[in-house]
């Protein structure tokens, strides 16, 4: 009997394969980190073969670790560091360039030419999300544009268009197969789609206008499917790494898989992930909530030929990167964990805020020009304050995101569940209590984002039986509540958005 769901994730600095039980729990794992390209300021870049190689060697290392054979596995779910963007020719299986990463900023003049002349507007309308680099469409018009014979044969329709999901998916499922005949399913879900720029958040389907401003044929894209189908995407390939067939049954962005791995399945329940950057998103149901404030509208799930669920984002490119930070160019800990320790050896900040603009700021602020700032200073100050402050700054950053939710969509939050490396971080989670004035709470499996792959993959096949199983497996590890005073918190904040102005207009 098949006893398992396997879920791979491929991240922005790893690929994962989980292996999960029908109780949720994790049975076994294996991740394994990919090279991180970075051929020119503000380059970002991965080899797609390289991720294809290493997602085989994770799912053969996480089903010997959980003392499995695919024979125990009754469905495999997929989730994807999103927006990272792969164009490859169909009958071959090369990719045309490496993929460009979602942090990738070589696009800023086609996106800020978008905002110049209104198309930025049709963008934000359609698509509810703003004209940036960050958005996968002007990655695959660069490489149409900029990659020998690549438009052309997009145009003779030999070339794919995929997001890390796709790409697997595609590979998973036979690859390019007889020369393009007999290949692999190419397939996205909703969610990935939803961070484009070129799919109606309405229609959920591609929508020529918004293909039109990126110059980009229909023929390369995807079918647009839900995140967990009514049937299975396609079957892995026998001779591939799983060595046997086995349906592929759900497909999430990792955000979004966070979300349905917190079970966040209410409109007016958030998450927040703290990872490279933090991803805090409020569930908004059937409705689709336009955010006034700086916020991304996104397709949270859809299960099935149900509608569609949609989401609140607000995307903040640097927070556990702002450790890694303090640790690689500063020097000033050994290791990431070291930062508790550090911003524990004094009482508060001393007066210090650091605001890690390192690429521009993304929610609720989306400035290009910004760039980071340390503030505040005196000689008092010592590396233990900057390293309170990086933490603070984790925890700020979150908090700017969390008005502008509220401000959008009226929710009010009780509590913020929390997922990702940093909750490890004891300080910076009851940081994030005193800071936001909510409590936090923090499930018993950390592991969220591929577990959510797995609940859509065992939805999709009838593993389990429906949302309230999933419901009644959630369970709280640790809560923090806020111990700051109202006024403490005022002023903290009231700082840190003066801190945010020194950031701003520093490039041009
Ligand atoms: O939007 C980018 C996000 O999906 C990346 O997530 O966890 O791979 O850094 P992560």
């Amino acid at each position: 009997m098949a006893d398992y769901i396997a879920a791979i994730d491929q991240g922005t600095t790893s690929t994962r394969c989980m292996v999960f039980d029908r109780e949720g729990h994790e049975a076994g794992r294996h991740q394994l980190e990919h090279e991180q390209l970075l051929p020119h300021p503000g380059w970002v870049e991965h080899d797609p073969l390289e991720i294809w190689q290493r997602t085989g060697d994770v799912i053969k290392g996480a089903l010997a670790a959980a003392k499995i054979t695919a024979a125990d596995v009754a469905a495999v779910g997929l989730t994807n560091q999103r927006e990272t963007t792969v164009l490859w020719n169909k009958r071959t299986g090369r990719p045309y360039y490496n993929a460009i990463v979602w942090q990738d900023t070589r696009t800023d003049r086609i996106a800020s030419a978008l905002d110049a002349d209104g198309r930025g507007d049709v963008i934000r309308r359609k698509a509810g999300i703003p004209p940036a680099t960050y958005f996968a469409a002007g990655k695959a018009q660069w490489i149409l544009d900029n990659v020998d014979g690549a438009r052309a044969d997009a145009e003779a329709g030999e070339v794919l268009f995929g997001t890390m999901d796709t790409w697997l998916l595609w590979n998973l499922t036979g690859g390019a197969g007889d020369g393009g005949r007999g290949g692999g399913v190419h397939v996205t879900d909703v969610t990935n789609a939803s961070r484009t720029m070129l799919m109606d958040l309405e229609t959920l389907d591609w929508d020529d206008e918004l293909l039109s401003f990126f110059s980009i044929p229909r023929s390369m894209l995807p079918t647009i499917a839900a995140s967990s189908p009514t049937s299975p995407y396609g079957q892995t390939k026998a001779d591939g790494p799983f060595g046997a067939e086995l349906p592929i049954a759900g497909i999430l962005g990792d955000q979004q898989a966070a979300m349905v791995g917190q079970v966040c399945l209410d409109a007016g329940e958030a998450k927040n992930t703290y990872g490279t950057g933090n991803f805090l998103l409020l569930n908004t149901g059937e409705e689709l909530v336009r955010s006034d404030s700086g916020l991304l509208s996104t397709v949270c799930y859809r299960f099935g030929d149900a509608k569609p669920v949609y989401a609140l984002e607000g995307s903040i490119a640097v927070t556990g990167s702002a450790v890694q930070w303090l640790r690689d160019q500063l020097g000033i800990i050994g290791a990431a964990e070291e930062s508790e320790t550090l911003a524990r050896s004094v009482p508060d900040n001393g007066g210090v805020y650091f605001v890690p603009a390192f690429s521009g700021l993304f929610a609720p602020y989306w400035r290009s020009d910004a760039r980071g700032a340390i503030v505040g200073l005196s000689r008092f100050n010592t590396a233990g304050h900057l390293a309170r402050a990086a933490l603070e700054a984790i925890c700020y950053q979150s908090r700017d995101v969390v008005e502008a939710m509220e401000t959008d969509s009226g929710v009010h939050l009780d509590v913020l569940k929390v997922d990702g490396g940093i909750t490890a971080n004891e300080l910076c989670m009851q940081l994030q209590a005193d800071i936001l004035g909510v409590e936090v709470s923090k499930p018993v499996v950390a592991e969220t984002t591929a577990l959510g792959a797995a609940y859509a993959a065992g939805l999709s096949t009838g593993f389990w039986s429906g949302t309230d199983e999933l419901r009644a497996q959630w369970q709280e590890d640790k809560r923090w509540r806020p111990t700051w005073s109202d006024d403490d918190r005022a002023a903290g904040y009231a700082t840190w958005k003066k801190a945010v102005d020194r950031t701003l207009d520093w490039v041009d």
